[in-house]
């Protein structure tokens, strides 16, 4: 298997920052993919229809003259009933971060229970939830811990579709199965790495990311569910760009740096594992099926021909696997 094609690739939630970075990195997302999730974790939060709009606005500006659909998203506080129906035709659902739990999240929400008036609404109008799972407990058992509130407003809402944004254990593909209104997206670190990666040796910041990578037998349940192209499972790569003096450093912020190497990467992964005829789904049909979204047609040709990973992207931003070379490349797009 030297080649393999792929049609429409949709990246399921993705961080493109602002100003001189979201210049830099949207380009490299919007060469390959033709639509991602825009995560609202900006400084101020993109809480506001206004805010969206323009957003959307410099995101389209800096893409230039790709083919490539921002599904923007709010973040998440109570909404109004008005506020929610004005956003609808313009995002694709609203992101809920626990207050604290990750960068930029801590206008987040502190009492989920408080604000289920908002989720009322937005299970009435047909408005997926999207969410950054994690508790405020020990780090290795956040996103476990936080199960139980899936599994609540799975139950309690059940006509509200519900995204666990990047799944880290076996315990939420599991989870997955049990709830018919719950999503998952997971990246592409997490289908590869554990915390030994991470930590076990020399600290690598650039692995760094929430949440944190965790054990072999979690990350063998994420990838066997990647590989098999689980009905509700789709890729987003939460690809999250920091300056790398703000990785390299103490107090290195999280977040890994996958966009421009992704589809190699899943390429290399999938042919390897044997499971080829999957990626197409995991990395594109699930999420129009799941989302019901039709952005503009791209195939996205992929070879097994080595690509050496840039050290840097502009002069800012290591991004995973820097300066070393990765079986797959891309090979063209159209
Ligand atoms: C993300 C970021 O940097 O915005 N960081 C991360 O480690 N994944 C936020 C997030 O998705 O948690
Ligand atoms: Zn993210």
């Amino acid at each position: 298997m030297d080649q393999l094609t792929l049609n429409t690739p949709l990246d399921m939630h993705l961080h493109l920052r602002d100003g001189d970075m979201l210049e830099l990195v949207a380009p490299l997302s919007a060469e390959t993919f033709s639509g991602a999730v825009i995560m609202p974790n900006l400084v101020p939060p993109v809480d506001s229809l206004d805010a969206v709009h323009g957003y959307r606005g410099r995101i389209l500006q800096a893409i230039g003259k790709n083919a490539f659909a921002p599904f923007m998203t709010l973040f998440f506080r109570q909404y109004s009933e008005a506020e929610l129906l004005a956003a609808k035709d313009h995002i694709i659902g609203i992101k809920l971060y626990p207050a604290g739990a990750t960068t930029n999240s801590e206008a987040g929400v502190k009492a989920i229970d408080s604000v289920e008036p908002t989720i009322r609404l937005m299970e009435e109008m047909g408005m997926p939830l999207l969410i950054h799972g994690e508790t405020h407990g020990f780090v290795m058992d956040r996103e476990t811990e936080f199960l139980a509130t899936y599994r609540h407003l799975a139950t309690k809402f059940p006509k509200l579709n519900i995204t666990m944004e990047h799944i880290t254990t076996a315990a939420a593909v599991e989870l997955l199965d049990e709830f018919e209104n719950l999503r998952a997206t997971v990246t592409l670190q997490h289908l590869l790495i554990t915390l030994d990666d991470v930590a076990g040796g020399m600290l690598n910041p650039h692995l760094f990311c929430k949440p944190i990578a965790k054990r072999p037998e979690d990350r063998d349940a994420l990838l066997d569910a990647a590989l098999k192209a689980h009905p509700r499972l789709m890729f987003g790569s939460d690809s999250a760009p920091h300056p790398r003096e703000k990785k390299e450093c103490c107090g290195c912020a999280a977040g890994v740096f996958t966009a421009p190497i992704a589809l190699q990467v899943l390429a290399d992964l999938f042919t390897k594992n044997g499971c080829q005829q999957n990626l197409q789904a995991f990395v594109s049909d699930n999420a129009r099926r799941l989302y019901d979204v039709t952005p503009a047609e791209k195939v996205v040709t992929l070879v097994r021909e080595p690509f050496e990973v840039p050290a840097i992207y502009g002069e800012t931003v290591v991004p995973m696997y820097a300066g070393e070379t990765i079986p797959w490349s891309v090979q063209s797009v159209e």
